[in-house]
């Protein structure tokens, strides 16, 4: 089946109804997803992209009743992970000479998920271009990280349509193609759901790649994504999206979420919760179990959050596991500008509260003293989890509160908030990268560039301040260049 996009360009695509999970089971869908490849049949013939490697048959099967396959001239292979170049093995066996075009990274990617080093690969870089004739082009822009170092995006010229492989792109699938024909709330939940799960780390370089591609002062007509929908109308919208939220977006709500043994962790969040809209109603709160909710969704309510409030019982004198894992995915999507706090239930120790706090703290964020409460909470206790929530929400308030006489001002009550001391490992970051640092850090992976240090590897020798860097050079751990760098100290 194809759908016509514009003039001579259609989607030759896969949709695929029931997918629940990506990336193993890290990801699960809920709208299912589509793998969007695309044909332009200019004086040349061109295929962007292909579809996962799970319908390589169904693929080329639906494109051979379109065309005989030994017309395609080139295959641009814009983002080199199984669900876009996975039927490329399928496809070569039977055009094995074709040209790829594709970024050098693309290059080591594909080889090494195919094994075809031999294929004809072409490298293009931002800039280059390549004539299909009829007065068009394709130009091709990198893209790195978004969503792996090989990604790239290709423009055509003439019909002003921007394929964008991952990026503006989301896990749904409909049988109508265009932004204008489905759902808009659910269109616009999945596309944020898909940002804030897997884009997030990347902001910096979302926001520089969106000004580097305006500046070059194209027309975009259509942005024809590899998932989901082709954005025909107002097509800027979703880049207007994407650049508000790579800027340490928040709303003025606040997530609460915890695993919990016998409910008392559990009835603590329920309280904070209460508190914290007794004191500001304006304030949107959500409460997840970890153990029972969508781990996606949960993610997606702490990126649209601009504070969260983690809580579990105490196991073993730590958190229980699936807590844990969540604080691990957290500290990876690297939030910015957020707040946060931890609380438990325990028995005879409390360390769940306490771990759950120096995470936080190391993750990025701005922690306030975290909350224990002893076994079940009691109906004193019960206020005094509520009372915290009204101190949370005074403390993270965004506007001026009206507040009422509350619970926290009961003489009887004293709050049992614990002041947690800042994790030793965020003392000595903070101490080792004051006011006066040089330090640069890859906003992707982390890495620290230290002047002192310098990096022989690429011989910039010990005492080499970060101007004196060469522009070529690239992170040792995730190869990418200076532009992704930032003062370790801002
Ligand atoms: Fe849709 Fe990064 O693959």
């Amino acid at each position: 089946m194809t759908i016509h996009v514009k003039n001579n360009v259609h989607w030759v695509g896969q949709r695929d109804w029931e997918i629940q999970e990506f990336h193993g089971t890290e990801f699960k869908m809920t709208k299912g997803t589509s793998y969007n490849s695309y044909l332009i049949r200019e004086e040349k013939t061109v295929l962007i992209d292909t579809v996962d490697h799970r319908f390589s048959y169904q693929f080329l099967q639906n494109l051979e009743m379109e065309i005989d396959l030994n017309t395609i001239d080139y295959i641009v292979i814009n983002h080199a992970e199984e669900d876009h170049a996975g039927a490329l093995a399928a496809l070569l066996e039977r055009i094995p000479n074709t040209p790829i075009y594709c970024t050098e990274a693309a290059i080591d990617s594909i080889v090494g998920h195919h094994h075809h080093p031999e294929w004809n690969f072409n490298t293009v870089k931002t800039g280059d271009s390549l004539d299909i004739g009829n007065g068009k082009q394709l130009v091709f822009v990198e893209s790195p990280m978004l969503h792996w170092p090989d990604s790239m995006m290709t423009y055509l010229t003439g019909d002003a349509i921007l394929f964008s492989n991952d990026a503006f792109g989301q896990h749904y699938c409909d049988e109508h193609l265009f932004n204008d024909e489905v759902d808009q709330a659910e269109l616009m939940e999945q596309c944020l759901r898909y940002y804030s799960n897997i884009l997030t780390p990347f902001s910096n370089l979302v926001i520089a790649k969106i000004k580097e591609v305006l500046s070059f002062n194209l027309p975009v007509d259509m942005i024809a994504t590899s998932h989901g929908i082709v954005w025909r109308d107002n097509p800027v919208q979703i880049i207007e999206k994407y650049l508000q939220w790579a800027d340490d977006y928040q709303e003025d709500r606040i997530t609460i979420f915890y695993d919990s043994m016998s409910n008392n962790t559990r009835m603590m969040a329920d309280a904070i919760a209460q508190g914290i809209h007794d004191v500001d109603p304006g304030v949107a709160v959500k409460v997840f179990n970890v153990a029972r909710q969508d781990k996606n969704e949960i993610l997606a309510q702490v990126f649209r959050s601009k504070g969260i409030l983690v809580g579990s019982s105490t196991m073993n004198n730590v958190m229980m596991p699936k807590v844990a894992g969540m604080l691990e995915e957290i500290t990876g999507l690297r939030f910015k500008q957020k707040k946060a706090g931890a609380f438990g239930s325990y028995g005879w120790n409390g360390g769940a509260v306490d771990r759950i706090h120096s995470r936080l703290t190391d993750a990025g964020f701005e922690t306030v003293a975290g909350l224990k409460s002893k076994w079940r909470p009691d109906g004193k206790a019960m206020r005094i989890c509520r009372a915290h929530g009204q101190q949370v929400a005074k403390q993270w308030a965004l506007h001026e509160l009206n507040v009422p006489p509350m619970i926290i001002e009961d003489a009887d009550v004293q709050p049992l908030s614990v002041a947690v001391p800042v994790a030793k490992t965020a003392v000595a970051t903070q101490e080792a990268h004051g006011d006066d640092c040089q330090c640069m850090i890859c906003t992707v992976c982390n890495w620290v560039y230290d002047p002192a240090i310098g990096e022989p590897n690429q011989g910039v020798e010990p005492g080499t301040t970060w101007s004196d860097v060469p522009d070529y050079f690239l992170c040792p751990d995730c190869n990418l260049g200076k532009d992704v760098f930032v003062a370790h100290n801002r």
